[in-house]
């Protein structure tokens, strides 16, 4: 079979770490294991485009492998022209860079699989991490002793706690889940949570979280925000120009889940404005971002608010080590033809929506 795998270049940086899968250079550790098995490995980071190599390679492939951080889009035009295309795995979690809703619809028996779980971990701690870089105003700080300045005053003037404050997840699964967990220690006032499906009671009391089941009740209340829940047709531009409006003036917004969610003009504005006093976190649209993404840019008042990063939050090397072996289990339970999936790593079975998390419940 032909398999195609999109992934990012790492050029020298391949070599500095073995374990970093998730490149071209490494292609997940699975390179002479498919050939050795006599199937044929396309692995390239030329994506986007009429003209690029996973254009090229579709009409041949009967298996895609993408990841979310270096997305090699699968839209519908690709999927017409990938006549033989049987599975697309997604080494990691989200697969909103695929048509999901056209391969439902359209009655092709393409199965859609991620590695569920992989990084949640990861994120949730990304989260924490641009949370407290974003509330204690750290980057301001660690740029003026780099630049060998000493001004106490002018990054303490826009630096607070996280202890005290309302935090409210939009999206309380298991990344958001986590995070609330993670969020406990710090003793915030209270977390609140935003979610089709309310947590199970034993896990809302466990963190003490309440539910809120209005949107934008639940931004005016919280002094911090933190989008964790899936890009679909229900979720894409949520955050926009109207939901900034409701959340409390100067609160913080952090989203790892997927730039998409955020209007990123309505963002930025909230920032210069002083609507919200920062935005971070590591998801953009497109990616890689184009070099004049406002999100680049953007700053509050004080120069600061900024807690951007590349999407390297889920694929740091522990979680890379997890998504490549997740991804190898999936290969080797359709080449033996058991189809004995993890029911979790499921989005689509043979052309069919199985999970909540996209198609099933976007309309509700
Ligand atoms: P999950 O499926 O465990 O949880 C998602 C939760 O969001 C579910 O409880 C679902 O009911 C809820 N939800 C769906 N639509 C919603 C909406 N419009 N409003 C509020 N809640 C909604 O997924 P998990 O593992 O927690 O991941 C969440 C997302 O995080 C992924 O879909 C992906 O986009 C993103 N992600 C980002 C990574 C990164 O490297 N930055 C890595 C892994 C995931």
């Amino acid at each position: 079979m032909k398999v195609v795998l999109v992934l990012y270049d790492a050029g020298k940086h391949a070599a500095d770490e073995e374990r970093l899968y998730g490149c071209t250079e490494n292609a997940l550790g699975i390179k002479d294991w498919l050939e050795s098995a006599g199937h044929t490995l396309v692995v390239t980071s030329d994506k986007d485009g009429e003209d690029s190599e996973l254009e090229k390679e579709i009409p041949d492939a009967d298996i895609i492998i993408t990841t979310p951080f270096h997305p090699g889009y699968i839209s519908k035009e690709r999927i017409q022209k990938g006549k033989k295309l049987k599975l697309l795995v997604v080494a990691g979690v989200g697969s909103d860079h695929i048509d999901l809703d056209y391969i439902n619809e359209s009655g092709r028996d393409i199965s859609v699989l991620e590695v569920t779980g992989s990084n949640v971990v990861s994120v949730a701690e990304h989260v924490i991490m641009t949370m407290l870089v974003l509330v204690r105003n750290f980057v301001p700080a660690h740029e003026q002793v780099m630049a060998g300045g000493w001004e106490v005053a002018a990054v303490a003037k826009d630096a607070f706690d996280i202890e005290g404050k309302t935090i409210a997840t939009i999206g309380a699964g298991r990344i958001g889940y986590r995070v609330l967990e993670r969020l406990v220690a710090f003793n915030p006032k209270e977390l609140l949570y935003y979610d089709y499906q309310a947590l199970p009671a034993e896990a809302e009391a466990k963190v003490n979280a309440r539910r809120v089941e209005d949107i934008k009740e639940l931004v005016a209340q919280a002094d911090i925000v933190t989008v964790n829940c899936p890009l679909h047709a229900g979720s894409k531009g949520l955050v926009n120009a109207d939901l900034l409006k409701h959340f409390k003036k100067g609160a913080w917004l952090v989203n790892t889940a997927r730039g998409a969610i955020c209007n990123a003009a309505d963002v930025a504005a909230a920032v210069e404005s002083g609507q919200l006093r920062g935005y971070g976190g590591d998801v953009w649209f497109p990616q890689p971002a184009p070099a004049d993404h406002p999100w680049r840019t953007m700053r509050n008042k004080y120069g600061a608010g900024n807690a951007m990063t590349p999407h390297y939050s889920g694929t740091v090397i522990d979680a890379q080590i997890r998504y490549a072996q997740g991804t190898k289990n999936i290969l080797e339970s359709f080449f033996t033809q058991k189809f004995d999936y993890r029911p979790q790593d499921i989005i689509l079975l043979n052309g069919k929506y199985k999970t909540k998390a996209y198609g099933a419940d976007k309309k509700v």
